[in-house]
């Protein structure tokens, strides 16, 4: 039986990843961690919980080696926007917690599933069908880590045996934790202010176009890819994952179907709009249903429909 550790648990992937996978492996063998410590009565409470800070090799030793892990799910890392705020700090988390994961993870012989992302891609990117292998130049520093942390992961692959895999993840949206300033936050706020104010002003232009996945796809994926059978991976890190694309205006119109009253308006960020425009507008994820069988089961249509019954029912709002 596996025995799992989750660094950057109580972030927006993992509040939702380490619930399915207590579900699936049990919950005695999930190690919840994070660099925060859980609220009394979290959901993360009816498993094991390790305070970890991925700069440090030592800590993550430890839970690996207490808890005998032998698959280690690296969610700990700095979103775009705050990346390009903090550039220094994005580099010691991103880029300094990976590689001592990986050096954890080689000396444990444990495999490492690692989120890379659209940003991982930039303004010289085809931005329509992204090609799985195709120019990667980001022009941030969330960018450079996620491709460097890409290659590194390989690296670990090629010279040292580590099972690694990844996957380049859209923005997801989610109501259990919120996103930790991110550009494909908006996707998210949207529906929170469409039920608590019946209005939201957007950061990003209306014809903004971004790749985009709900929650629960993002979770079967990580899932999904860590039990592929590795003699079919050609590629590992990273695969291209796809579910919906669409703009704010386009997301807009779908609550309003939802909530008529419902209107968006735009201040549009300069640094958020800069990072959207250096990403893609719908990547092509062939090489994920073909070697996986990746596919996604949420359109915006029915994603829409369960964002707001969830949130109605988190926020206690009537409707
Ligand atoms: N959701 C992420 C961000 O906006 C993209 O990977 O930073």
């Amino acid at each position: 039986m596996k025995r799992i550790l989750v660094t950057g648990a109580l972030g927006q992937i993992g509040s939702e990843l380490v619930p399915a996978l207590r579900e699936r492996y049990g919950a005695d063998h999930v190690v919840a961690s994070d660099i925060r410590m859980p609220a009394a009565g979290s959901a993360l409470s009816n498993g094991p919980f390790h305070h970890v800070d991925c700069t440090s090799q030592r800590q993550i030793q430890e839970a690996v080696r207490r808890f005998e892990v032998d698959a280690i799910y690296h969610l700990a890392s700095l979103l775009s926007a705050v990346a390009e705020e903090r550039p220094q700090a994005a580099w010691d988390v991103n880029m300094g917690g990976l590689y001592r994961v990986l050096e954890v993870a080689r000396e444990n012989s444990c495999s490492v599933f690692v989120p890379s992302s659209i940003g991982a891609f930039g303004p010289s990117t085809p931005k329509d069908d992204t090609p799985q292998d195709t120019l990667q130049r980001p022009t941030t520093m969330y960018g450079v880590t996620k491709v460097a942390g890409e290659l590194l992961c390989d690296y670990y692959h090629t010279r040292f045996a580590v099972d690694s895999r990844g996957l380049r993840y859209p923005g997801i949206i989610s109501y259990v934790a919120p996103p930790g300033g991110g550009t494909t936050d908006y996707a998210v706020e949207i529906y929170y202010d469409a039920i608590e104010h019946g209005r939201y002003s957007c950061f990003l232009e209306p014809n903004t176009r971004l790749d985009m996945m709900y929650i629960p796809d993002a979770v079967k994926a990580a899932i999904d890819l860590m039990e592929a059978d590795a003699a079919r991976l050609e590629h590992r890190n990273a695969f291209n994952v796809a579910a919906m694309n669409f703009t704010p205006e386009e997301v807009a119109a779908e609550i309003a179907r939802h909530i008529p009253e419902f209107t968006i308006s735009y201040a549009v960020d300069p640094v958020r709009q800069g990072i959207a425009d250096s990403w893609p507008n719908a990547i092509d994820d062939t090489a994920a249903r073909e070697e996986w069988g990746w596919s996604p089961s949420y359109d915006l249509e029915r994603m829409t429909s369960d964002m707001l019954e969830q949130l109605r029912r988190k926020l206690g709002a009537a409707g």
